[in-house]
């Protein structure tokens, strides 16, 4: 989905009117006749508090599917409680309250009928901190099979899911080793191959390579961009750089857990309408 071709990245008429702000930003480029997504998951009016501290004000977003959709904005803005709140994580939080509606394929998730459990499995998630189980490779990534009671060949999706997280290659020959003697960027990557083993519609993930290398960061990030074709990913970073590369669209969230700006990753890099967004990605505040 990343196919480019020089006359979108660099027509004239762009090259001339360029971009308004100074620091630039290289934003990923999507092929002109790539249809607008549908929304997979929409958030109406979403407050959420811990205690009597509000966390999240009034936000209100359609995150299309198989695209990849970027979270950013300052320390304490709320990113890592809007992704917790999308797949219920944030259940387990006691002073944790929420209020307004999220809908995923059109169904209130924090409706009553709504099994937690079965909702994060189409919903899976990666954090900042690569947290293999104390388990064999084989058993990290078969671990979600188990738990729905998956009754295909278990064998087979491990190795697709290894296969898909750009890990096969080198884990292939040692799967009963334990996921915790691999290197930081690999256990990453064990743990999104953990994610999409049962097979999930979205896939969330809150830093995913924040702790990692240059070279496993690049990794990861070319995953991204492949698991767009079939997942709907959303990514929480702090690097701009980052976002601007990978994302498709990109939501601005400032003090307050306010949602100040959501468009095309394009847009928000280049020509972005508040100028508290403005000010937030070119480093004037942040
Ligand atoms: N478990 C919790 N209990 C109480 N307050 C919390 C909890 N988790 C988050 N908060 C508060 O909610 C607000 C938003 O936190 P959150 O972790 O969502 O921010 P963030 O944007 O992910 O920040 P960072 O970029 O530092 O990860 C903060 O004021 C934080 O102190
Ligand atoms: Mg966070």
């Amino acid at each position: 989905m990343s196919e480019t071709s020089d006359s979108e990245i660099e027509s004239d008429s762009d090259a001339e009117s360029g971009s308004l702000l100074t620091t630039s930003f290289d934003t990923k480029q999507n092929t002109a006749a790539e249809p607008a997504a549908a929304s997979l998951v929409t958030t109406s009016d979403l407050d959420v508090y811990y205690g009597d501290q509000q966390a999240l004000t009034a936000v209100s977003m359609a995150i299309p599917k198989k695209r990849v959709t970027a979270l950013i904005g300052p320390s304490g803005c709320g990113k890592s409680t809007f992704l917790r709140s999308i797949n219920r994580m944030n259940d387990q939080i006691g002073a944790c309250r929420v209020e307004g509606t999220i809908r995923f394929n059109g169904r209130d998730i924090y409706n009553e009928a709504v099994d937690p459990v079965a909702l994060r499995r189409r919903i899976g998630m990666v954090f900042q901190k690569p947290n293999p189980f104390p388990k064999s490779i084989y058993d990290n990534v078969a671990y979600g099979l188990r738990v729905q009671g998956f009754d295909g060949d278990v064998d087979e999706r491990v190795e697709r899911s290894l296969k898909r997280a750009a890990l096969w290659e080198e884990v292939s020959d040692q799967l009963d080793k334990s996921g915790l003697e691999l290197s930081g960027g690999q256990q990453q990557r064990l743990c999104i191959a953990r994610a999409i083993a049962p097979d999930p519609e979205v896939l969330l993930m809150d830093e995913p390579a924040s702790a990692l290398d240059p070279v496993a960061t690049s990794k990861v990030e070319d995953l991204i961009d492949d698991l767009a074709e079939e997942y709907t990913v959303v990514i929480v970073t702090h690097n701009m750089q980052q976002a601007a590369r990978i994302s498709d669209m990109t939501a601005v969230f400032l003090t307050g857990g306010e949602l100040v700006e959501f468009d095309d990753t394009k847009k928000i890099f280049e020509d972005p309408e508040n100028q508290r967004v403005e000010d937030y990605i070119t480093g004037k505040f942040g």
